[in-house]
């Protein structure tokens, strides 16, 4: 049953302190300073990994290729359905890991068969044991999320986030860094900050007759502006885009006006902070509403309508954070609206055809 929550979805939001507390169980070390996965110690570091996932998994690809690519390992996230026609050459020694939280996706499916036949090495990063992804892959990675029941992917996005991290440090051959063990640790009393802290609810009311809604993000908060944008137009039935925060002067700034609130993730306050502030100047300046997702590290905020404030972490650990602000974001219009948010029109949980 929903445990007293109103939807599903609500439940398996506040489900995350646990299921990311599972998915890290018996994983992380942190005396040795050691993140090992048992299923995976037979799994060699790959010259090159292509990730192949649909719909909010992709986004977690996104993620996973970043950390990748920063470790030095060539990486690049397909979504499963462009697979087959992107045609990627399979260089010697590539690793294919299809990202889907159901093991059942028909896109990501023939998308894994097709890097199989090709006689690349292949990994399943889903949720369900014994899944169709689970037995057609050489290994498996499994998240451990629970079942979810909501169409609405959220706890088991933060877990792919998690399983991608975990991925990575077992792929990456040095020692990890402390600070990343220390987040580790961390994060679930972290998410749980969030969720008794959140003001999501009352700074959705404001914008109950806005025209479309904007997610912007840079680097890693990229993929959590898509995945924002997605969640909200996916169960709100508003429009919703995600952009990458320096695309917007490219086309998109076009669309904003005072009735589009623009969400920005920013956190620290390095290089990639600054750029995405000068993009929220941008858009203030065309009388936009701000919402400002951040750990408070730079001066976001002076430039913001509303802020939705997250713990300060590691920086590989702040977009799942910032996403779980999203996910309340969501779900508190798509109440607000009156949607069903359980069983959005027409999307079904698990998508098994092509
Ligand atoms: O089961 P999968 O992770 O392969 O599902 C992929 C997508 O269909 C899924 O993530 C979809 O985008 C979600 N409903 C979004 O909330």
């Amino acid at each position: 049953g929903k445990s007293g929550y109103d939807h599903f979805m609500l439940k398996e939001i506040h489900e995350q302190p646990t299921s990311l507390r599972q998915c890290l169980s018996g994983r992380v070390d942190e005396l040795a300073g050691h993140i090992t996965v048992e299923e995976l110690t037979d799994l060699e570091t790959p010259r090159s990994v292509q990730f192949v996932a649909c719909g909010t998994s992709y986004h977690a690809a996104m993620y996973a290729a970043a950390l990748l690519r920063d470790g030095g390992i060539p990486a690049t996230a397909y979504l499963a359905s462009e697979y087959a026609t992107a045609n990627p050459p399979i260089p010697d020694d590539t690793l294919v890991v299809g990202i889907t939280q159901s093991g059942e996706t028909a896109d990501t499916m023939s998308a894994l068969r097709d890097a199989n036949s090709r006689g690349a090495e292949t990994l399943a990063l889903t949720n369900v044991v014994g899944s169709s992804a689970a037995r057609e892959c050489d290994h498996v990675l499994y998240i451990r999320a629970g079942p979810e029941i909501g169409v609405a992917a959220t706890k088991t996005f933060s877990s792919q986030l998690i399983g991608a991290t975990l991925l990575v440090e077992n792929l990456l051959e040095e020692t990890a860094d402390r600070e990343l063990i220390g987040a580790l640790r961390d994060l679930p009393s972290n998410v749980q900050a969030i969720l008794d802290n959140s003001n999501a609810e009352a700074v959705v009311d404001d914008f109950l007759e806005s025209n479309a809604f904007f997610f912007i993000g840079r680097g890693t908060h990229f993929p959590v502006a898509l995945e924002g944008a997605l969640k909200f137009k996916e169960i709100t039935y508003e429009h919703a885009e995600g952009f990458a925060a320096g695309e917007l002067k490219h086309g998109p700034l076009a669309l904003v006006t005072e009735h589009t609130p623009v969400f920005a993730v920013v956190t620290g306050n390095g290089e990639n902070a600054h750029k995405t502030i000068s993009n929220i100047k941008e858009v203030e300046a065309r009388d936009a509403p701000v919402v400002v997702v951040t750990d408070g590290q730079s001066d976001a905020a002076r430039y913001a309508d509303a802020v939705l404030e997250i713990p300060e972490t590691h920086e590989q650990m702040a977009p799942l954070l910032a996403n779980v602000q999203l996910q309340l974001v969501a779900y508190h219009m798509a109440n607000r609206l009156g949607r069903s948010i359980d069983k959005p029109r027409n999307l079904a949980k698990s998508v098994t055809v092509e």
